[in-house]
């Protein structure tokens, strides 16, 4: 479809301030906002690694009231939700603040939109299922409850540079009965304010750094060749993969190079502005997600896992698109060139794991099939599979032994 015979809406994103030691500014943008409390919600492993001190005590000497919940795992969980309902109704409405990498934000976000309305868990997610045609069946989208009343504010303050989940009201809570991760959306808890610092992102290990920058460089990918893909996101994409391709190999290989942590930490927001753009994701994440729910592996990993395999399966649609791509990366002009440059950054960075090496085997592929193909983020990849190609995807992508 033309240009002319679509009609886009190029939505606002938040306040972003990207500056060393920004994080400690937190005190002065809750007053421009209006507010003297704060509710953080915080990674434990942020909380331990001495990360949140500092912002702590710029809170304490600002007089700004706040306590902190930092009961989030690696893919949080609906007792992670239960568990912040608590302290965050027992707290009282306060601005929540985001301090981690994807876990902490999404479930912060999911706290702030939960804890004015009724109802707890995965409440208020979307858990589709699949019609006889395995395609997801929209009459069970609706969530079991609904935001009726306004959701708390909230300000990011990402610790990785990768799930961009600052950009957008979504993200992703796991059912622990299910195993499965449900999708929520809200344009309420997009954060009013992101702080982006890079020295909180200093102390996170290469293989953390390499596995949040390939999410970062899918994120990009995926916009590029969403069906809903457009000129602003296409523009931010392909920037973003210009310094992934850059950046992330010295931020793994120089954990404490700042320019490059800056540089990283930037280039997934610019990502996660492209997708949050309108054009979402696709197959990629599709297919990742249940890797992470079943497998419990970090999401970027199970991406890097699965990116070549889907963009070999995409490239017959999307070829120019991934030319552009390519000439991003600088590795060539077209989609086998983008889908190498891929291959190349993975193995750089030590990302080319196979679904056998996160713990996959042949008996598992049924259910990872079910769950990617009712994933609400498979709606806008460009070429949709059917159950027979999702199931090849994972089979290649176990890898031989
Ligand atoms: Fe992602």
């Amino acid at each position: 479809m033309s240009l002319a015979e679509r009609s886009l809406t190029l939505t606002p994103m938040p306040r972003t301030v990207v500056q060393v030691g920004v994080a400690e500014s937190l005190p002065d943008h809750l007053r421009d906002l209006g507010h003297q409390r704060a509710f953080l919600v915080a990674d434990p492993g942020v909380v331990a690694a001495g990360l949140v001190a500092p912002v702590l005590s710029a809170l304490h000497e600002a007089g700004i009231e706040h306590a902190t919940f930092d009961g989030v795992d690696p893919n949080p969980t609906d007792a992670n939700v239960d568990a912040g309902l608590a302290a965050l109704r027992g707290f009282g409405p306060a601005p929540v603040v985001l301090i981690g990498g994807g876990s902490a934000m999404d479930l912060g976000k999911y706290l702030a939109l939960a804890a004015p309305n009724s109802g707890g868990g995965t409440d208020f997610a979307f858990a589709p299922t699949l019609g006889a045609d395995d395609r997801i069946d929209f009459a069970s989208l609706a969530p079991r409850s609904f935001v009726v009343e306004a959701p708390l504010p909230t300000i990011a303050i990402p610790t990785t540079a990768g799930t961009a989940s600052e950009t957008n009201g979504g993200g992703l809570i796991t059912e622990t009965a299910t195993q499965r991760k449900l999708t929520f959306n809200h344009d309420g808890v997009l954060p009013q304010v992101v702080l982006l610092d890079p020295t909180l992102t200093v102390g996170l290990p290469p293989g953390a750094t390499a596995a949040c920058g390939m999410d970062a460089l899918t994120h990009a990918i995926e916009a590029l060749s969403s069906t809903n893909n457009n000129p602003l996101s296409d523009g931010l994409a392909l920037q973003a993969i210009r310094m992934v391709c850059t950046y992330l190999p010295i931020a793994v290989e120089e954990p404490a190079n700042i320019e490059a942590r800056t540089q990283m930490l930037v280039a997934a927001h610019l990502a996660g502005r492209a997708f949050s753009q309108g054009p979402l994701l696709g197959l990629v994440h599709a297919t990742g997600h249940p890797i992470s729910a079943i497998l419990h592996q970090p999401h970027g990993q199970t991406l890097a896992t699965m990116l070549p395999h889907v963009m070999r399966f995409n490239a017959e649609v999307v070829a120019e698109r991934y030319g552009w791509a390519a000439q991003a990366m600088g590795v060539g002009s077209d989609a086998a060139a983008a889908i190498a440059g891929v291959k190349a950054l993975s193995a750089r960075v030590g990302t080319d794991r196979t679904l056998r090496d996160l713990g996959g085997d042949v008996g598992l592929i049924a259910s990872l099939v079910d769950q990617a193909l009712s994933d609400l983020i498979i709606l806008t990849t460009p070429r949709m599979p059917s159950r027979a190609e999702v199931t090849e995807l994972y089979e290649v992508a176990l890898g031989g032994g």
